[in-house]
């Protein structure tokens, strides 16, 4: 028996990467799963490679009219949601100085706000005893140049979990973070050899993570073997950000 038999989770920003790899596995551990993306084509592709007991949904997660439809299509679909990965992001670079207002509001529109609309609208569907996940990333306890927005986004996530799991004690629903390092995703794949080697120097086992890595570890957060684990930052890097 699968560690997820007879969940419904839904994961933001699943169509691609290491989001993608977890609703994989959340399906091949017994969970139905849907899935969001912007593109059709992609997603299309990714309910294609995840087989079976998936919905893809067309959607940006910074909208909160597509953040509607997706809830109404999981409603009708399963009527209950037991596990939220929300993971839609991604990180821009500016350094200080040259940061736009267009750049924060996109960082802050789709990471801060849409994650907090995601849960919000996803609460009224969740089972007593659900699992909130947060994709959150190591950048936001380090200093990397330019990254200074996106990293203050992730980390008003590691904020949301303590308020959010204080405030839904009653109904047991746990909150957690996983704070990727960096990870081979096709995301990653766009970084030239240069700046990829730089990251690997910095990770003690020298190689990025995989997405199926990310993907153990949220389905650990997802899973009752997490019962007793709440409101954590969950580093998944390798020691990056220990040392
Ligand atoms: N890869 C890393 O090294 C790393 C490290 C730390 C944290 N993270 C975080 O992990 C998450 C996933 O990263 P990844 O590397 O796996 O990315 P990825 O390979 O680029 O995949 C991201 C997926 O999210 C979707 N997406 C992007 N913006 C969206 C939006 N506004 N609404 C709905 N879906 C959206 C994309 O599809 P569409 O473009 O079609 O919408 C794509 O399917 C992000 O939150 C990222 O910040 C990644």
């Amino acid at each position: 028996m699968g560690k997820l038999e007879g969940k419904v989770a839904v994961i933001t920003g699943g169509s691609s990467g290491l989001a993608l790899e977890t609703a994989k596995r959340f399906v091949q551990e017994g969970a139905y799963v849907f899935i969001t993306g912007r593109r059709q084509e992609q997603l299309d592709e990714a309910v294609k490679q995840i087989g079976r007991n998936v919905t893809g949904v067309r959607g940006d997660a910074a909208n909160l009219d597509d953040l509607d439809r997706l809830f109404d299509t999981v409603k009708q679909e399963k009527g209950k949601i037991d596990i939220l990965f929300a993971s839609a992001g991604k990180g821009e670079a500016a350094v200080l100085g040259e940061i736009t207002e267009e750049h924060f509001d996109k960082e802050f529109g789709l990471i801060v706000r849409g994650t907090l609309f995601t849960a919000q609208k996803a609460l009224p569907l969740m089972n007593d005893g659900g699992s909130i996940i947060m994709t959150g990333s190591v950048a936001s306890v380090k200093g990397f140049p330019g990254f200074g927005v996106y990293a203050a986004s992730k980390a008003a996530l590691r904020s949301f979990a303590r308020t959010w799991l204080n405030e839904l004690k009653g109904r047991n629903i746990r909150v957690n973070v996983l704070s990727p390092g960096q990870v081979d995703t096709p995301d990653s794949q766009r970084l030239d050899e240069e700046t990829r080697k730089m990251f690997e120097s910095l990770i003690p086992r020298g190689k990025m993570g995989r997405p199926e890595e990310i993907a153990a570890a949220a389905l650990f957060l997802a899973s009752d073997e997490a019962s007793y684990v709440n409101g954590l930052d969950f580093a998944v890097d390798g020691g990056f950000s220990a040392i």
